[in-house]
């Protein structure tokens, strides 16, 4: 059976229940964690960002902005599974033809590092992205020095596929593809 393509304008992202993490749609309220993350140097230099320096106002105006606009990603945030917003997650350069997207993650809240709630949020997203879209590749950019990332995403399948330079940044690409054979088919 054809499965549905991932993307289509009035399907909004589904919410996606693992083991220690849930993925929702993003909401407005989330505005005041990100706003904080994003001014964060450390989290913004391990995502090779630069930490935003507008007031609250400016950045809920653009937030809100973009919350409702139509656009070929998902994006989720990612919580513990009694509801506490602790990071991110989004795919986006969605290629319907490639059958590809690229997917970003972050943990915001460093109580939560290293706690097994990234590797959780990724593989979820991966078993319903691999039985539920018709896509059949997911890859990542990620920073060359960053190793405990690197280490998070070889737990969860993903191998090195290639190098690429941005600026003074230096950034390995991971990649995963659709099991032959998923469990239950
Ligand atoms: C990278 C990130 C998503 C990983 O999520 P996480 O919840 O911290 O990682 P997990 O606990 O699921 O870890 C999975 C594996 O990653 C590795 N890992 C994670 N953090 C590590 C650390 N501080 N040191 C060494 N290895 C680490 C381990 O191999 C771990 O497996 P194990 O617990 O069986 O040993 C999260 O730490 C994060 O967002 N960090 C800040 C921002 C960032 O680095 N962004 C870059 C994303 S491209």
């Amino acid at each position: 059976m054809r499965r549905p393509s991932i993307f289509s304008a009035s399907t909004r992202p589904p919410l996606l229940v693992g083991s220690k993490a849930r993925l929702r749609p993003k909401r407005s309220q989330d505005a005041v964690n990100d706003y904080s993350w994003r001014r964060d140097v450390e989290l913004c230099r391990l995502d090779a960002a630069t930490p935003i320096l507008c007031s609250f106002e400016e950045f809920l105006e653009s937030y809100i902005e973009e919350l409702y606009r139509t656009s070929r990603s998902y994006r989720f945030a990612i919580e513990t599974l009694d509801g506490r917003h602790i990071g991110n997650f989004s795919y986006f350069n969605i290629d319907e033809t490639k059958r590809e997207a690229e997917m970003g993650i972050m943990i915001g809240d460093r109580a939560y590092w290293n706690c097994g709630y990234g590797s959780d949020a990724i593989l979820t997203s991966l078993k319903h992205i691999f039985s539920q879209t018709n896509l059949k590749r997911v890859y990542l950019k990620t920073l060359n020095w960053n190793i405990e990332a690197q280490k998070c995403f070889q737990k969860c399948g993903f191998t090195a596929c290639g190098q690429l330079t941005h600026g003074d940044h230096y950034f390995i690409l991971m990649e995963i593809h659709r099991p032959a054979k998923l469990k239950g088919e």
